[in-house]
């Protein structure tokens, strides 16, 4: 059920029950980070394996340091500047942290949303939500209510509805080993905004078998519809057909309105992150027996959002 009363979902979450909530990336299906039983239930709800770990979500760095060995410098200075926002912590745990929440790993993902609706909820409850996005394993993450409802409606508690999610890409994951930082996924926060704070990082490329972050799977975002890249060379070959295109610009003249799925007309590299998803899933219901997207280009969310159509494409076509 969809609604929009945070005790309500405060009282389901004591219980140990599980909720759709939104942040400002996408929608996270949530439960007390520190309750197993109500952690597997996000697992199952999933469907998702049970080693590849969760981000646990607080209402601020006082909230976390319980859980945390300690926080380094460099995290103090991103989270001075970017938290609440869209960047996660890599950081040492403490053993108030399930090894569920982990997979066993000693480290523990960190983050702080910008989102008032999940932030009142954060700071009535006073414990830790951990929350992956809301959607089945290996599909399209979520960015509103309704395609939480659409998926995982009938294996949840409630849904808290707080509108679209204003940023439409999952956060930026950063750690540290052996003292070089380490973005592990590209998110919500830019590369080059990192770097102006705390200087060069290493940043790892999508792998299907990345030990550290073995969620980063090479389908993670895969819709149901084959999905090839749209560019000059693949769109004068095939373009005949019921396909769908999922376009960054202004809509081709050549093709049918109707099976097009706009990004942002005016090529804002925001814009399109914030629909990414949405028009992916709306081009998966399209009906279509393939569909073709444009690439983005590469600064600011460009490359979190290209990222994302490389794990979508169907592997081997590439
Ligand atoms: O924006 C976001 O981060 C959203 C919203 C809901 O907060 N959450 C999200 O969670 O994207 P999820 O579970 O879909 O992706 C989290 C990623 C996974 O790839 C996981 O493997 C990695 O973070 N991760 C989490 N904890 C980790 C840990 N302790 N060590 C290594 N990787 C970790
Ligand atoms: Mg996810």
């Amino acid at each position: 059920m969809i609604g929009t009363d945070i005790s309500h979902a405060v009282r389901i979450l004591r219980e140990g029950g599980i909720v759709g909530v939104p942040t400002e990336t996408v929608y996270g299906l949530a439960a007390v980070g520190i309750l197993e039983e109500a952690v597997l239930k996000i697992f199952e709800a999933k469907g998702r394996p049970h080693f590849d770990p969760l981000i646990l979500h607080f209402d601020g760095i006082e909230s976390a340091r319980p859980y945390l060995r300690e926080v380094p410098i460099w995290a103090q200075l991103l989270y001075q500047h970017f938290s609440p926002g869209p960047i996660s912590f890599l950081l040492e745990k403490t053993a108030l942290v399930p090894d569920l929440v982990t997979a066993g790993l000693p480290r523990v993902a960190i983050r702080f949303p910008d989102h008032a609706v999940l932030q009142d909820l954060l700071t009535q409850l006073q414990l830790p939500l951990a929350a992956p996005s809301a959607n089945p394993f290996g599909y399209i993450s979520p960015t509103t209510a309704e395609h939480v409802e659409a998926q995982l409606g009938s294996k949840i508690d409630y849904i808290l509805d707080g509108g679209p999610c204003d940023i439409g890409v999952e956060s930026t994951i950063i750690g540290e080993e052996e003292g070089q930082l380490i973005v592990y996924r590209k998110g919500g926060i830019p590369i080059e905004d990192i770097t102006a704070i705390v200087g060069p990082v290493k940043v790892m490329e999508r792998s299907s078998s990345n030990p550290v972050s073995p969620g980063l799977l090479l389908s993670h975002y895969a819709p149901r519809t084959p999905l090839r890249v749209l560019n000059e060379e693949t769109f004068s070959n095939t373009n005949k057909g019921n396909f769908g295109y999922i376009i960054f610009g202004p809509a081709l003249e050549e093709i049918s309105m109707k099976d097009q799925y706009l990004l942002s007309p005016k090529r804002d590299i925001k814009e399109a992150a914030k629909n990414l998803f949405k028009c992916m899933r709306e081009a998966d219901a399209g009906g279509h027996d393939q569909i073709f997207i444009h690439r983005v280009p590469n600064h600011g969310l460009g490359p979190a959002i290209n990222d994302r159509i490389q794990r979508a494409l169907h592997s081997g076509d590439l």
